[in-house]
């Protein structure tokens, strides 16, 4: 078990056969020694495939995306949920449903940030739905740039997501992949119980 399923087992909450509640470490309040380490995987598991930017969403993949940045020594760029009063340039933009919320957001990045050269990796905080990751790739896409592949910290494998990205393809790697949380108890993929 890796240092951020240790966390998850000592401080998530499980608050429905679905939702888990990380706030004490990812969501709310942040551990940056944990942080450290989740940004040290990152670099690691993609090392070798000429990363030269990172973009993530606001407000919680920006943490886990920074120290990776770190890491592997490239800037970090987050997509914005709502229009911001500096955000006047050029945007590249792309539409995510929330099935949790039942909202749609349209998240936006300027285009001067990514191009066509670059080689991006994607970091989010959760792979539910893939709607979000999907909205980022669909960015990486619209600037010509090339989708590495996407770095997730914690994938609920009994939710869609992780099929529909690697269905098209593209490498998806997640910290900790949860199989089930069912009776209150976390299970992670390999793992028969807690
Ligand atoms: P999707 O992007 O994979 O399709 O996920 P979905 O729409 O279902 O999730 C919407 C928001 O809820 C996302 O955060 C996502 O990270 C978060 N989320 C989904 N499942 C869980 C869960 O089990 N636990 C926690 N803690 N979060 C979950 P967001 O709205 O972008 O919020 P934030 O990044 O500002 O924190």
């Amino acid at each position: 078990m890796n240092l951020l399923q240790q966390k998850i087992i000592t401080e998530g909450q499980v608050l429905s056969d679905s939702i888990l509640k990380v706030d004490s470490f990812l969501n709310h309040q942040i551990d940056p020694q944990l942080m450290k380490y989740i940004g040290e995987e990152f670099a690691g598991l993609f090392a070798e495939a000429g990363i030269t930017k990172i973009l993530t969403i606001e407000s919680s993949g920006i943490a886990p995306s920074v120290m990776a940045g770190l890491s592997l020594g490239v800037p970090v760029v987050f997509a914005r949920k709502r229009k911001s009063l500096t955000l006047v340039d050029q945007l590249y933009s792309s539409k995510v449903y929330s099935f949790t919320k039942n909202e749609t957001n349209e998240i936006s990045i300027a285009n001067s940030y990514i191009t066509s050269d670059d080689v991006v990796l994607v970091i989010d905080d959760f792979l539910a739905n893939g709607q979000a990751a999907l909205g980022l790739i669909d960015i990486v896409e619209q600037a010509g740039a090339t989708a590495a592949g996407v770095g997730i910290v914690i994938e609920k494998g009994f939710q869609n997501g992780g099929n529909l990205i690697r269905e098209r393809g593209i490498r998806v790697e997640s910290l900790a992949i949860i199989d089930s949380l069912s009776d209150g108890i976390v299970t992670f993929k390999g793992e028969n119980s807690r």
